[in-house]
């Protein structure tokens, strides 16, 4: 962790719908004395959120276009927050000025491509400066990343185990979180190169780490159950590879859970379509204009939205089931993950690692308790007992 720095986290972005529900969460909850400051590239843009947030805190100008005021972003603080995106588009500068600089570094990327793209480029220069590079520190991925972690220490130490993971919401999206999901979608061929270059080169444990995963009814938890593809699973995985508690052979299954079958295909169908209409240049600018950046759910349709991710352990005999649960998953939750993540890197006592980690890597237990302690549920619903949910 850099020392003599004038910050100790700046906020980048902070004018963006999630920004500035970032900025509200650590005006709200910023412990006494903490150092930070909101950066954008709006001047008068981020003086008014700090004005509605009525915060003495410093702004600072940069723009991902300027990699010098980026530099300058990247040296002026201990940790960096950055909700700019779709990251594919806007992130690759920041992540290598803050490997660079050996600054900590939080984002809510969803998108795989820019993860793998990030640890080809920067994960070796940032283990060399200390830097911590944790992406994905929203609902994408904490409650998987951590819920999992969270379900591997119910269940004994040094036997294979197994992890099926049942996640429901009910919520709407931001602009920004639309543009970024088209922007992946459009670019599959691209994500699967980079996949592919990041295996050659990334290094293996000994250990088995698989995913797993089956469409199909589930009766303990009432509900169909629809393997899902996205970033999490990737995450879960690598933090399995990399810590010896998921034990010698470790398998992850990530399913989305709904009532109704017909609500399982309508959702396979319509991630499909919007897949396959993503590829074609017209459409896809026609798409990205339906929803613009900048606009999201309002308070009200944000208190109306939770979600909650049921985690289904097995191994040595033992069997657990865990729940981790919250509000509305995209924003609120999302904001107050990614904060108090980068509270956890700039204040808890950490395992001494550096270059790409994920959160249960970099944070495991000290972010868990964080995030209990501001609201998120990680609990235990059945006992170690044998066989019964
Ligand atoms: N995975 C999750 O759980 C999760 C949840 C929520 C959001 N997200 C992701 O977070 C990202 C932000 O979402 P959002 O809805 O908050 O987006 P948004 O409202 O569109 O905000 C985007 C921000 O990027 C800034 N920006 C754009 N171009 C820039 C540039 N050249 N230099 C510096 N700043 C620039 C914008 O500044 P201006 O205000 O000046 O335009 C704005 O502050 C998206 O990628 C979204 O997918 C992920």
């Amino acid at each position: 962790m850099p020392t003599g720095r004038r910050f100790d986290i700046v906020l980048f972005g902070a004018t963006g719908f999630t920004g500035q529900l970032t900025a509200e969460y650590l005006a709200r909850h910023a412990p006494e004395g903490l150092r930070w400051a909101l950066a954008g590239r709006n001047p008068a843009k981020l003086a008014a959120v700090r004005d509605r947030l009525g915060v003495d805190v410093e702004t600072l100008t940069a723009d991902v276009t300027d990699p010098a005021s980026i530099a300058a972003v990247a040296e002026a603080t201990r940790v960096v927050i950055t909700t700019v995106g779709p990251y594919l588009e806007y992130g690759d500068v920041l992540v290598g000025a803050c490997a660079e600089a050996g600054t900590d570094y939080v984002d809510l990327t969803g998108e795989p491509e820019f993860v793998d793209r990030t640890y080809l480029r920067y994960h070796s220069r940032a283990v060399e400066t200390g830097a911590r590079l944790v992406h994905a520190c929203g609902f994408d991925s904490i409650p998987y990343d951590l819920g999992v972690l969270y379900t591997v220490q119910q269940l004994p130490v040094g036997v294979p185990l197994t992890v099926d993971c049942y996640f429901a919401v009910s919520a709407s999206f931001s602009g920004g979180t639309f543009q970024s999901t088209i922007t992946a979608f459009s670019r599959l061929r691209e994500m699967q190169k980079a996949a592919a270059e990041r295996k050659k080169v990334e290094p293996r444990p000994q250990r088995r780490v698989r995913g797993r995963g089956r469409p199909g009814r589930v009766a303990e938890i009432g509900r169909w159950a629809v393997p899902l593809p996205t970033i999490d699973p990737q995450i879960v995985l690598r933090s399995a590879r990399a810590l010896d508690r998921y034990g010698p052979d470790f398998s992850y299954g990530h399913h989305l859970a709904v009532k109704r079958l017909p609500s399982a295909l309508g959702f396979a169908g319509a991630g499909l379509g919007l897949m396959g209409l993503a590829q074609v240049p017209p459409v896809r600018r026609w798409l990205l204009d339906r929803k613009k950046s900048g606009d999201g759910p309002d308070a009200a349709q944000r208190a109306r939205s939770w979600f909650k991710v049921t985690l289904i352990g097995t191994g040595g005999g033992e069997r657990v089931v865990t729940e981790i649960a919250g509000g509305d998953p995209g924003y609120d939750e999302t904001s107050k993950m990614l904060a108090e993540s980068a509270l956890c890197l700039a204040f808890d006592e950490l395992p001494a690692v550096a270059g790409q980690l994920t959160t249960a890597v970099a944070m495991g237990d000290k972010l868990i308790h964080r995030l209990v302690a501001a609201g998120i549920e990680f609990r235990v619903l059945s006992p170690v007992d044998g066989q019964t949910v």
